[in-house]
């Protein structure tokens, strides 16, 4: 129960790495108001915490007026706003060459992924520092520090989300509020799966199979669990934590750690002994 006493509002939270956050810390204590744009989402994931913790505010991150909404329903429900996490995010495939169509799923997904985040932070920020601190968790991605094929919107609003967490975290560091933000590599949720679909059509195979092929060169040989993601989530949410802020945690099973120009050369060996 590290985290009893503490209210926490988390986006997202219908669904993936924002619904498994939900209830790993009202697990560990804490009450715990749910964002999300999906109304029956949301009803599902409320239902899986215990009564008494949870709290849903249906809403959209891009809007002021939602976003006021879900920082008064944390107000009202558990009287103060202790951590935040912001894991409401998009990544629909960006190979429109339309440019006036490109350009607006472009705003898009910057709206979303990273003025989302700016705004409940905006609005978040200055009721933890009333409460004596708090702590702010961004879910970015591994594709915030490393490239990915063809999602230069997504990749991009997954940086600015990595500096934007490390602008608040000198800013308000001197009011006990941390900000860390984690970068996760590929995690077994609806918004991966539902990428990975086509590709596993076209082959004749499940997702299953994309996601063993995907991560057959991490040295962790696995795809991650929404449920590990939540693990981090609620170490930086609690005291444990307590000297961090600014840290950017790679939860992505090593992949980051390895060498292209290594892989290239593995590869092609590999190539050549099967041809033998
Ligand atoms: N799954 C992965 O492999 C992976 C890897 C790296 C980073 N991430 C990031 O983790 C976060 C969570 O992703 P997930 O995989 O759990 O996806 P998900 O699709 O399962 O969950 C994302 C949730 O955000 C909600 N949402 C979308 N737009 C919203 C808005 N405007 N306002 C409020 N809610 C909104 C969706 O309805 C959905 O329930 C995202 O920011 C994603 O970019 C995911």
């Amino acid at each position: 129960m590290a985290l009893k006493g503490k209210v926490a509002l988390i986006t997202g939270a219908a669904s993936g790495i924002g619904a498994a956050t939900a209830r790993r810390l009202a697990a560990d204590g804490a009450k715990v108001v749910i964002n999300d744009i999906r109304e029956d989402g949301l009803k599902e994931t409320a239902s899986s915490l215990p009564a008494g913790s949870v709290a849903a505010a249906v809403g959209d991150v891009t809007s002021v007026k939602d976003v006021e909404r879900m920082v008064k329903t944390a107000l009202e429900f558990g009287g103060r706003l202790d951590i935040l996490v912001n894991s409401a995010g998009i990544d629909p495939p960006e190979r429109e060459t339309d440019i006036n169509l490109a350009l607006e799923l472009w705003h898009k997904i910057l709206e979303v992924n990273l003025t989302g985040p700016f705004l409940t932070m905006r609005l978040a920020i200055p009721r933890m520092i009333q409460g004596g601190g708090g702590s702010v968790i961004n879910i970015s991605s591994l594709s915030g520090i490393r490239y990915i094929a063809s999602r230069a919107a997504y990749t991009a609003s997954k940086a600015g989300l990595i500096a934007l967490t490390q602008e608040a975290a000198v800013e308000h560091g001197p009011m006990k509020v941390r900000c860390n933000v984690i970068c996760p590599g590929p995690v077994r949720t609806p918004l991966f799966e539902k990428n990975t679909r086509p590709l596993a059509e076209a082959m004749g195979k499940d997702p299953e199979w994309v996601f063993e092929k995907f991560t057959s060169f991490s040295p962790l040989r696995r795809i991650g669990e929404p449920e590990e993601i939540a693990a981090i989530c609620s170490f930086l949410a609690g005291d444990d934590s307590s000297l961090l802020t600014g840290a950017v945690l790679v939860a992505d099973g090593g992949t980051s750690l390895l060498d292209a120009n290594g892989l290239a050369i593995s590869s092609y060996l590999r190539d050549r002994r099967g041809q033998v």
